[in-house]
């Protein structure tokens, strides 16, 4: 039988790494997400030869990402991961919220290919952008022999989708995986292996009930600080959330005032999962928890659990 040529699938939604500025000296002031995927593949160094599919899926600031746009990137990912000459997925992508799609993509595929996400933290037209680099390390992670799951390339390091988190505002090495160690590194086109590929499901059940999705539950976050009262708990439930996710104090902490709000919107039917605002270790349970813990989950991936398992039980 012969071969099938691999191919990458390369989908752009937006981001710095497809943003302009009038000045190449100007990182800051730029417009995000002005270049389309083509553009970008041309800037990235070392490509030629490799059968590339390029689509644009979204054109937006990652900040004002949002469910919908999750639904179609991962029927996108869905279809092209299911065709036999398709090696894997990269997806270019805002750094503000690449976590929280990472992390979204990763629940509803779990793939047994590689779905490689990247960004930048200059843009385009920067003296030395970092785009087209981190490109083409996505492109390198993605082609590598036993890559798969969803992962996140940036600097040259590769992190898990459930571990990556955006801890610089400004930093070129924005990212990393908290406690854990990265999947992998990434220099020069090779692919160095230091820990575990995340693993594969069969999460089908899932995507479909993504797919049919006629409203999202609305899951919003509040968070514990000195002083913290109760008001915008008992707002939101007033407003008809289905779900809080509460950003606490340490070991997910609230201030009393706060706490008993939320204990009485958890009775009312909104539900209620608290996370840390701590950037590493999460909540760890004991014995006298009131309500229940995230885990390892910071307070927006908390909430892409909480929107998705909500979806499920609909
Ligand atoms: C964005 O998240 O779309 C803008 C910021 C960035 O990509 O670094």
């Amino acid at each position: 039988m012969q071969a099938v040529a691999q191919k990458i699938v390369v989908l752009g939604t937006g981001g710095t790494i497809a943003g302009t500025a009038d000045s190449a000296q100007d990182t800051l002031g730029y417009t995000a997400a002005q270049l389309g995927i083509g553009e970008l593949l041309a800037q990235a160094p070392g490509l030629q030869g490799i059968g590339i599919v390029a689509e644009q899926v979204s054109q937006i600031d990652s900040k004002d990402m949002d469910c919908d746009i999750w639904r179609q990137l991962a029927l996108r990912c869905a279809f092209w991961l299911a065709r036999d000459d398709i090696q894997g997925v990269v997806i270019t992508h805002g750094t503000d919220t690449m976590e929280e799609t990472a992390y979204f993509l990763d629940r509803v595929l779990a793939p047994a290919k590689p779905v490689v996400m990247t960004g930048a933290m200059r843009p385009a037209t920067a003296e030395r952008p970092d785009g087209p680099r981190n490109l083409a390390d996505a492109m390198a992670v993605a082609l590598a022999p036993g890559a798969q799951g969803v992962v996140v390339v940036f600097a040259g390091q590769v992190h898990a989708a459930l571990h990556v988190a955006k801890v610089h505002s400004h930093r070129l090495d924005a990212f990393d995986s908290g406690d854990q160690a990265p999947v992998a590194r990434v220099a020069g086109g090779m692919v160095s292996v230091t820990g575990a590929w995340p693993a594969s499901a069969d999460v089908q059940a899932v995507l479909a009930k993504v797919e049919r999705a006629s409203s999202w539950p609305r899951v919003e976050i509040v968070m514990n600080y000195a002083g913290a009262g109760g008001d915008i708990v008992r707002l939101l439930a007033a407003a008809g959330v289905d779900g809080i996710v509460v950003a606490g104090t340490g070991n997910g902490t609230l201030a009393a005032p706060l706490e008993a709000a939320l204990v009485a919107a958890g009775r009312s039917g909104v539900r209620i999962v608290r996370a840390s605002r701590c950037a590493y270790g999460g909540v760890l349970p004991h014995g006298g928890d009131v309500l229940p813990g995230a885990g390892g989950l910071s307070a927006v991936k908390a909430r892409v659990a909480m929107l998705l398992e909500l979806l499920e039980a609909a």
